[in-house]
Order: structure tokens, then sequence, then C-alpha cells
């Protein structure tokens, strides 16, 4: 076993509707459920020498809750803010009370999409953004985002 005790801490977050993935519209956001999306994360930050925390929720006050408990306690985040991407200025503020970097992801292209979904609130504070890999985008950017924390 890996000794984490002095491994950077990456926390992963997951917005609403993203607990119904493999179910819902499997067309747009592919067919692995959230637990095996957790799965590859957990065993890649493994590889990677990062410890992974992994949260979904469907409230938004609650994102902002694990958002501010990471200030002082955590390296990175990941974060998949879904329908609140475009709508959340309390997360944008939570995400700006901390001075480390943001990773923003999407499984489905949001630019090739309705319009509603082409501005996100949370991409001017974010580090680096993915969009449209499907769930291979979360490792993608795990990857990323571990160059970004060393
Ligand atoms: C999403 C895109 C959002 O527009 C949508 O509301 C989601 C998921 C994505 O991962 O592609 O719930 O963030």
């Amino acid at each position: 076993m890996p000794d984490n005790s002095s491994s950077k801490k990456v926390l992963v977050i997951h917005g609403p509707n993203l607990n119904m993935l493999g179910r819902r519209e499997p067309e747009i956001y592919g067919h692995q459920s959230l637990d095996e999306i957790n799965a590859g994360l957990l065993s890649l930050g493994e590889k990677l020498g990062l410890e992974i925390e992994t949260f979904q929720s469907n409230h938004e006050g609650e994102i902002v809750e694990w958002i501010q408990e990471a200030v002082g306690s955590c390296d990175g985040i990941l974060i998949n803010p879904a329908a609140y991407t475009h709508t959340s200025i309390a997360i944008r503020d939570a995400l700006s009370l901390l001075d480390i970097p943001v990773v923003e992801i999407h499984l489905s292209n949001i630019y090739k999409r309705e319009p509603f979904r082409h501005k996100s609130l949370i991409a001017g504070i974010a580090a680096a953004r993915i969009s449209g890999f499907g769930a291979r985008g979360y490792l993608l950017g795990l990857e990323g985002l571990a160059n970004l924390i060393d």
C-alpha cells in the first residue's frame, strides 16, 4: 500500500443528475455509471500518487459547502458542475475562494448543444476545461490536473 500521508489531495465534484449516468440519455452521456467513473479516477489517482475524494450532489448549497471545506485541505479540484455550470454564481464564487487549480469537465461537447449550454460561469476561474470526450474526459482532466499541482 502506498503511504498517502503526504500525498496531494484532489476533490472530485459531480453536480446534479450525474448520479443517473449510465441510464441518463446514454446517447449523450455514455454508458458508464458514476461508480465506474469514480473507480477509474481512484485507480488513476493511485498511479499518479494522488489521494482522490469523490462527491456527488443534486443540491447547489451542498456543493458550495463541500468546496468551502476544501479550503486549506485540498490541492486541486476536478468538477463537472452539470446544469449548475450554466447558472450558478454561488458555485463559481465558492471556487474563487480556493487558491488551487480547478479543472472543469463535461462529458458532452457543450458547444455543440443547445445555446443555453454554451455559457459556463465556471470557465472564467477554471485553470483548464475538457468537454466532449465522454467519461474519458475525467481521466484526461485528472492527468492534466496532476501536472498543474506539482
Ligand atoms: C454536462 C453538460 C450540462 O449542460 C448538463 O446540464 C449536464 C452534464 C456534461 O457533462 O456534458 O448535466 O455537464
